[in-house]
């Protein structure tokens, strides 16, 4: 039995942390998965986190009982808010879900079976789990050119031109903002000539926000999300808390669909929870009850706010210490570019001789994980990217 079962080939990115965790060299440097490293190296558990933790832990000890499938109530309500900046929208269904990869899944799943004949569209390049997730769920995925020929911004009229042309009912995989891997975002401008495109077309809009805050700031990267709202057209938003949160392990995220009416959004509502009850029925409960401890809580929020900001702000700096060290390069677009990953126009050819040559991590497609760098790994990084 089961000897007709392939060898699975392993996913890009999660593979190449493998490939770093087994290095023996000590001064190797991780710019390759998206995880949120501070000043010193560690991925950190944040102060609002730490006292949230605290605060459940003081609580009465209460039995653990499942979650309801579409998750906690009170995280449901804050995440609309934070997402939407209005929780009391009854057009919008918020539940929660296990991390984005479960949100992307749930959406995916839901679709399939209400949309069966549609097709979806990402963007050429893209996180390449999206694809696979799409796959997975049994739909054909097609690609739509995102940036021009200078790698570096946009192409914006290309890619409305091919929007302009899907059949109806299309799904389009579209990044909230810090695109990942190339860091090139929508203006809000754009953002709005996009939804009007949807509207014409009837297309199905699916954001995928993973680094709210971590590109301009909270309320400008949920432009996209909150002109999506306001658009009075159908979309889908999955939402992760592991990097803005630092709470990886804890898979905790959102899957919000904003619907054309109320009495629709209640049908979409129960639908999700039948999605998610054939899956795994109902969500993890520590990840959610920490995050809305700390949305519920003015103190915390407020010091959440300050310790995202300080993320991005150091993701910033970061990027223009490492434009210094290689000024002849030019490398400018590490100052252009959005969030944590800076898209290197790097061959995988280059990046696997600045793994080998250097202890470098990037990921082969030449993404480059900022929030790896650090005072101690910048000249180490200078030296790999003018050497392949
Ligand atoms: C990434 O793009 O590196 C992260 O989203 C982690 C992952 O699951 O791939």
């Amino acid at each position: 039995m089961f000897e007709h079962v392939e060898t699975y080939p392993g996913d890009p990115i999660l593979s190449l942390m493998d490939d770093y965790q087994r290095d023996p060299r000590a001064d190797k440097v991780n710019l390759s998965i998206g995880f949120y490293y501070d000043g010193a190296g560690q991925v950190p558990v944040l102060s609002s986190v730490r006292q949230a933790r605290a605060l459940l832990e003081a609580r009465a000890e209460t039995a653990n009982l499942y979650l309801p499938m579409d998750g906690h109530g009170g995280f449901r309500e804050a995440v609309q808010r934070y997402l939407f900046a209005d929780s009391d929208n009854p057009r919008i269904v918020t539940l929660q879900s296990v991390g984005g990869s479960g949100a992307l899944r749930v959406g995916a799943d839901f679709l399939k079976r209400w949309y069966p004949d549609s097709q979806v569209w990402v963007s050429d390049p893209t996180w390449d789990n999206h694809l696979a997730i799409f796959q997975g769920a049994g739909f054909g995925v097609n690609r739509y050119p995102y940036l021009d020929a200078s790698g570096q911004q946009v192409d914006f009229q290309r890619l409305l031109q091919v929007f302009a042309t899907l059949p109806a009912n299309s799904i389009v995989l579209l990044h909230a903002c810090c695109h990942n891997p190339t860091g090139v975002d929508l203006a809000p401008g754009q953002w709005d000539a996009l939804y009007a495109v949807c509207r014409e077309r009837s297309l199905i809009p699916f954001l995928d926000a993973a680094y709210l805050g971590l590109g301009e700031g909270l309320d400008e990267d949920a432009y996209a999300i909150r002109a999506l709202a306001r658009a009075g057209i159908t979309g889908l938003v999955s939402n992760s808390f592991s990097k803005v949160f630092s709470l990886y392990g804890e898979r905790v995220g959102s899957l919000s669909v904003v619907c054309d009416s109320v009495e629709i959004a209640g049908r979409v509502a129960g639908q999700l929870k039948g999605t998610v009850r054939t899956n795994y029925s109902n969500p993890p409960r520590h990840g959610a009850e920490l995050v809305a401890t700390i949305f519920s809580d003015v103190g915390l929020n407020a010091l959440w706010r300050e310790e995202l900001d300080a993320m991005r702000e150091r993701m910033l700096a970061m990027r223009r210490a490492l434009y210094e060290r290689v000024k002849p390069l030019d490398l400018d677009y590490l100052l252009r570019q959005k969030g944590m990953f800076s898209y290197t126009g790097l061959s995988a050819a280059a990046v696997d001789r600045i793994r080998e040559r250097h202890g470098v991590y990037l990921i082969r497609s030449g993404r480059m994980c900022v929030a790896g760098l650090n005072e101690s790994n910048l000249d180490q990084v200078a030296r790999a990217l003018s050497d392949h």
